[in-house]
Parts: structure tokens; sequence; C-alpha cells
């Protein structure tokens, strides 16, 4: 006799309200210095993915966070979280579908409070997609780049592009960056990439809840 498996489907209703609602864009500010060139090009990006149309966008500032060095008592895999810092930013983490990370070059890595926040959460980050916005000088943010992807594949966080800025040929003056048409050309297919990914990884995580229900 033929063996028949049976899938339960996410509801309807279920998969039309995710899918209809906007997905959420976070950008996150990584640099917590005062004085960080990250808020004006954050504030910049920001700008550019409003006018795409296709994300409810949510600037999220890391210094505006201030999450102490990782201080929960349980691996975060457990998701069992003792402090309200870590709830309030799981909530911010969950509810998004994707990210761009607006980060800074130091020390030829990404710096410490991005890393921080990555290691508060597990679960959170897993099949979402994120663009990767570095700056810096001679090398233009690319080590950072290359230094967080392993990071991205151990949370399982789905690479979309990248975009590196030289602070040189671009800086941020009076808190205002000098962006140009060729950085806002490469911004828009950033966010074209993620609005391609996140639609593909909203509906794979639908098909993942509804296969281990
Ligand atoms: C601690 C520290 C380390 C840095 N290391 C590098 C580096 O390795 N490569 C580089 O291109 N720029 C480096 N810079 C320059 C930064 O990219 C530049 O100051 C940038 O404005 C920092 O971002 P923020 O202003 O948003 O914090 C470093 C800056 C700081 C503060």
């Amino acid at each position: 006799m033929a063996r028949t498996t049976t899938c339960r489907l996410p509801r309807l209703d279920e998969t039309r309200k995710v899918l209809v609602s906007l997905p959420v864009l976070s950008i996150i500010i990584a640099s917590t210095r005062p004085g960080r060139a990250g808020f004006a090009i954050a504030t910049w990006f920001n700008e550019l993915a409003q006018a795409h149309r296709s994300f409810e966008v949510q600037v999220v500032d890391l210094a505006e966070l201030d999450l102490p060095l990782f201080n929960e008592p349980h691996q975060p895999v457990t998701r069992h979280y003792e402090f309200e810092h870590t709830k309030h930013w799981s909530a911010i983490v969950e509810r998004s579908d994707a990210f761009v990370f607006v980060m800074p070059e130091y020390n030829h890595s990404y710096n410490a409070a991005l890393k921080n926040a990555l290691d508060y959460l597990y679960h959170e980050w897993r099949d979402k997609p994120v663009g990767l916005v570095s700056y810096g000088g001679g090398a233009l943010g690319a080590r950072a780049i290359e230094a967080i992807k392993p990071v991205l594949t151990a949370l399982q966080l789905v690479y979309a592009g990248e975009l590196s800025i030289s602070l040189a040929r671009s800086p941020v003056r009076d808190d205002v960056f000098s962006n140009d048409a060729q950085l806002d050309d490469r911004a828009a297919r950033l966010l074209k990439e993620l609005d391609f990914a996140t639609a593909v990884w909203r509906r794979a995580r639908l098909e993942r809840t509804a296969r281990t229900h």
C-alpha cells in the first residue's frame, strides 16, 4: 500500500497576515561612540530604504539600546532570558524580517558593540537576510565585512549583499554624510537584493514553522 505523508501547511489566514504586511527591516547602528560617523550613514541609508517602499523600516541604535557586556547566565540557544534588556532586544530582533548592519571597521574587524549584540540572541536571527554597510579608511570597511561573515554563518543569518564606504572619499561632516550618485546606486541595488531575499526567506520561515509543528 502506498504510504502517504501529510505536512501541516500554515493556516491560510496566518500565511496571508504574514505575507501581506510589509516586512520589517531593522537598520542597526553599530557604533556607540559620541561623534560617530555611523549615525549619519544610517540616516542616509534609512532615507533610501523608506523611499524604496518595500519595507517597514526601523532604525535601531545600539548606543540607545545600551546592552551591558553579555551577562545572561544561560546560553542564548536556550532562549531562557533573565534580564529585561535581553527580552527587549529579543523582541526587536524577533519582529524583524531583515537587517542592515551599519558598521565601522575597528582594528581590521567590526566593532565590539555589534558582536556583543549579536551574541545575546540566537534563534531570533535565524533565516533572516542581512545587508552589510561598512565604512572606514583605506580598506573601506572591507575587513569588517570579512570578519563578520563567519558570525553570520554561526547564527544562520543570510548574507544578502554589502556596501563598503571610504570615509576619505565620502566623509561625514557636521553629522551629514557626503553621499554621491554612485553610492546611492549601490545602496539601491543592496535594497533590491534585500527585498528579494526577504520575500524568499519569509516564506521559507513559514514553511519551517509548518514542518516543525
Ligand atoms: C578603535 C578604532 C579602530 C579603528 N580601526 C580602523 C581600521 O582598522 N581600519 C580603518 O579603515 N579605520 C579604522 N578606524 C577608523 C574608523 O573607521 C573611523 O574612525 C570611523 O569613523 C569609525 O566609525 P564611527 O565614527 O561610526 O565610530 C578605527 C577607529 C577606531 C575608533
